[in-house]
């Protein structure tokens, strides 16, 4: 990826050409270590300028320590989540709700929002997580001694639980799978088209919902009033359409990395299967040391921040692979160590954006773990395969083939 222009504000002295893109071992490769490759930025300063850290031809800060991370992230009146990330792909203008809010309306979403993903929500949604688990799982064992993991679990076990949560039959997965593929990795043609394909069924569900309403979350969302009002056509969609990117590729490559680092580590992977009472804190841990989202605000006015002279519309990174490998907030932070205890990791952010589907997420990654671990004997990667790897604002992994013959 080509640098950006560097503004004229930036002091040459804090530019630096890591990227959570570009860097050695970001980009697609094989058997890469995306997570590893940032350690070398907590021996630097505590921010510096990239012009190839972003896609959308400007370059970011990049907030270095666990600790300033949180002061942004907590201080959405000088860094903003207000963007529209989805919506511009589509030439439109629309956020995605409640992520791409600001408080107070923030606010206003977020409590609507809460209840539908709360613990004890979660909890009822439980059975048919574990059910579909292990269906999927069952029918891998059956096929054979090695699969993809990526394209025959992960990926439909997350899509799933995304359709079970709307209320939507799973003979539909296929395609869902597909459109969601399509957003997150198709290239500049298949991308944007699937973007429209979601938009439109995102609509069209609203649209069924209103006329025949049922218990779902789409019929809540359409009867449901914020301030006295009924929502706009463009909130129910900013919802749906949220809900529908951020809970699969960040559940799915979850669940890649974990089951990647227990082939590649069959010690912990046997301690697990055998005291599979410790996978909930394991997976605690594996979420510190393989997390995926880096988040992204924009300065509301000129700030000085660490010496650093950010200027109103500059774009701020906060990485929470940077986070979670901070030496300062992590005793070895580049070890993993499944029984790990007051674990305050980073992987669902901080402050009032914090993931609103975290209980979720949670009880996916761990469900997920426990069936497979229960179900498949012990794995490796299957040899003269290797997964890759990426960095990018959702880093991910790919074709994690393992065999257990
Ligand atoms: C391992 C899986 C997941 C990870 C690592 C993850 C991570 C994150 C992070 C870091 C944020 C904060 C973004 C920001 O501050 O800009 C976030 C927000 C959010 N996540 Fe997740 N997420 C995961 C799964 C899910 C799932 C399963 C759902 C729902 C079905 C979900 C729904 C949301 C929503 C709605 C927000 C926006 C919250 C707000 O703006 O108030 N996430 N997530």
């Amino acid at each position: 990826m080509a640098a950006n222009p560097v503004p004229d504000h930036v002091p040459p002295e804090m530019v630096r050409d890591f990227s959570l893109f570009t860097s050695p071992g970001m980009a697609p490769t094989p058997n890469g270590d995306p997570h590893a490759a940032v350690a070398c930025v907590h021996a630097g300063p505590p921010i510096f300028y990239s012009p190839c850290n972003t896609r959308d031809g400007r370059g970011t800060w990049v907030i270095t320590r666990a600790t300033d991370q949180r002061r942004v992230l907590q201080d959405a009146e000088s860094f903003s989540s207000h963007r529209s990330i989805f919506a511009s792909a589509l030439g439109e203008k629309w956020p995605m709700i409640p992520l791409e809010l600001d408080p107070p309306a923030h606010g206003v979403f977020r409590s609507l929002l809460n209840p539908l993903l709360s613990p004890k929500r979660v909890t009822e949604l439980e059975p048919a997580i574990r059910e579909r688990a292990i269906m999927l799982i069952k029918r891998i064992a059956a096929s054979g001694t090695s699969c993809d993991v990526m394209k025959d679990f992960a990926f439909p076990f997350a899509v799933n639980i995304f359709l079970r949560f709307l209320g939507l039959p799973d003979h539909r997965l296929d395609t869902f799978v597909g459109w969601a593929k399509d957003l997150l990795h198709g290239d500049d043609v298949r991308r944007p088209a699937a973007a429209r394909t979601i938009v439109a069924f995102i609509d069209e569900l609203a649209a069924m919902r209103c006329k025949e309403p049922v218990d779902d979350f789409m019929t809540f969302i359409v009867q449901t009033q914020v301030e006295g009002r009924q929502l706009t056509d463009e909130e129910v969609r900013g919802i749906g359409v949220l809900i529908f990117v951020a809970g699969l590729d960040t559940v799915a490559a979850a669940i890649g990395f974990d089951l990647a680092y227990l082939a590649r580590n069959l010690k912990d992977q046997e301690l697990l299967r055998s005291e599979p009472d410790r996978i909930a804190l394991a997976a605690e841990e594996l979420l510190r040391a393989y997390p995926t989202v880096q988040i992204t605000r924009v300065a509301t006015k000129d700030i000085d921040f660490e010496g650093a002279p950010i200027r109103k519309g500059d774009y701020v990174s906060c990485a929470t692979m940077i986070a979670n490998r901070d030496p300062a907030e992590f005793e070895s932070p580049n070890t993993v160590d499944l029984a790990r205890e007051g674990n305050r990791h980073a992987a669902f952010g901080y402050g009032p954006h914090r993931c609103l589907g975290s209980h979720l997420a949670r009880r996916e990654i761990v469900i997920g773990l426990e069936e497979w671990l229960a179900r498949i004997p012990a794995f490796r990667i299957k040899k003269g395969t290797a997964p890759i790897n990426y960095g990018g604002h959702v880093f991910g992994i790919e074709n994690l083939i393992l065999d257990w013959s």
